[in-house]
């Protein structure tokens, strides 16, 4: 993992809005030609309104340009190996290839697992399929 994938989720997470779950969490994602986008979750006193630290990190990405996921990382305060909700495994998938790395961090600990998108997502609703 790029070295400070880990460190800038961690950071991202801290500005998280989650006064409601009081759970925080923090993305940061690679591209593949080498840039560093990172997100936090942003909830809303409507609760199904809010959205994931993922989609954040995403949407930085897609404001710059776009880029393909090589790797990202996701920690939460209270979870020892945050793994992303289903929903943003398939927004991750739309970005990124079947080797795309996805690390679940501790905040203390930094990566504690490593899982493919392949094995994150299997058989993901395929982006050809619309296309
Ligand atoms: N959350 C994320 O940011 N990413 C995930 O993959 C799972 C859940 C957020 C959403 C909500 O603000 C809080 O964690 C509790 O579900």
């Amino acid at each position: 993992m790029s070295d400070d994938l880990f460190s800038k989720a961690r950071s991202a997470m801290r500005k998280c809005h989650a006064p409601y779950s009081r759970f925080p969490v923090g993305a940061a994602l690679r591209t593949e030609d080498g840039r560093i986008y990172a997100g936090c979750n942003v909830e809303v006193v409507s609760f199904p309104e809010g959205w994931c630290a993922e989609t954040t990190a995403i949407a930085h990405m897609v404001m710059d340009g776009g880029g393909v996921i090589a790797e990202i990382a996701v920690v939460a305060e209270k979870l020892r190996a945050c793994s992303p909700c289903g929903g943003c495994r398939q927004r991750i998938a739309e970005f990124a290839r079947p080797d795309t790395r996805v690390f679940l961090c501790d905040a203390a600990e930094g990566v504690v697992e490593t899982v493919l998108m392949e094995d994150l997502l299997p058989k993901a609703f395929p982006t050809e399929a619309v296309r």
